[in-house]
């Protein structure tokens, strides 16, 4: 049996990515910070509070996966907040707050559960096109960006065989951030991609699913762009 961790799992887009995760091969273990919505037919999976802003709960949640002994097979995060404020909006603590569950909340959590990590393990963090392209939230952008430079500063820490990669999706069908916009600037996404097509949700998981998969065992350090070509680099 394999064991699954999911940082934000209770996100829009976790849902669909716990559904791939879930089969009778797999322990998955899924965090949520506020909403603890337990899909039903969910039976390998479970919900633990996390809050990435907080070092206790860092701790808390590392102790018990600690005290467990569990070997964790992969580490998908999908924890991230968008506040959409250009700097001067920002207070210094949301600076802090964005940069912490973006960021050095989820590099605590792995330096603490880094002795857990199996061999030939996979390890992916959501990136976004903002990290490359910059945006109109400069922190948010930071935030991503660094997530980058992380995963190819942290393989030598790593356990041999595993890897650590990152995602950089541009704006997800019907996910939060896309709901929290006005139609037009959806629209105006929309129109930045040559198929016309948002990135789907469910499609997302089931590359994220097949991205944590051995075949997969030569991408280390990378970034893949999910944008639809709206950034080319
Ligand atoms: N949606 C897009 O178009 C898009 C594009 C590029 C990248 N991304 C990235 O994809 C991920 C999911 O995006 P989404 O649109 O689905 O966002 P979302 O629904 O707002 O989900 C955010 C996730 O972060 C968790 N979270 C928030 N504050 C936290 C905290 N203090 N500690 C721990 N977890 C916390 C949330 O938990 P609760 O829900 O339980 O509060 C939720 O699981 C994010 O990392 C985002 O940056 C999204």
């Amino acid at each position: 049996m394999k064991t699954i961790i999911i940082l934000g799992g209770s996100s829009s887009i976790g849902k669909s990515i716990c559904t791939e995760f879930n089969t009778q091969d797999n322990r998955v273990i899924s965090t949520y910070f506020s909403k603890n919505e337990l899909l039903k037919n969910h039976k390998n999976t479970e919900s633990i509070y996390l809050n990435l802003n907080d070092n206790e709960s860092i701790i808390d949640f590392s102790k018990k996966l600690v005290s467990e002994k569990v070997s964790i097979d992969v580490l998908v995060s999908l924890a991230g907040i968008l506040p959409g404020k250009n700097l001067s909006e920002y207070s210094f603590e949301e600076i802090d707050e964005v940069l912490s569950v973006n960021f050095s909340g989820q590099a605590k959590l792995i330096r603490n559960i880094l002795p857990l990590l199996a061999n030939k393990s996979k390890l992916l963090l959501l990136s976004s096109i903002s990290a490359q392209k910059g945006s109109y939230d400069p922190i948010y952008s930071a935030s991503k960006g660094a997530i980058l430079s992380f995963i190819k500063s942290i393989l030598p820490n790593i356990p041999e065989g595993s890897t650590i990669n990152a995602i950089a999706p541009g704006l997800i069908q019907d996910s939060t951030m896309f709901k929290d916009m006005t139609k037009d600037r959806q629209e105006l996404h929309k129109k930045q991609i040559f198929s016309g097509n948002l990135l789907d949700k469910d499609d997302l998981a089931k590359i994220i699913f097949d991205l944590c998969q051995d075949h997969w065992g030569h991408l280390n350090g990378a970034c893949i762009d999910l944008n639809g070509g709206q950034y080319l680099r």
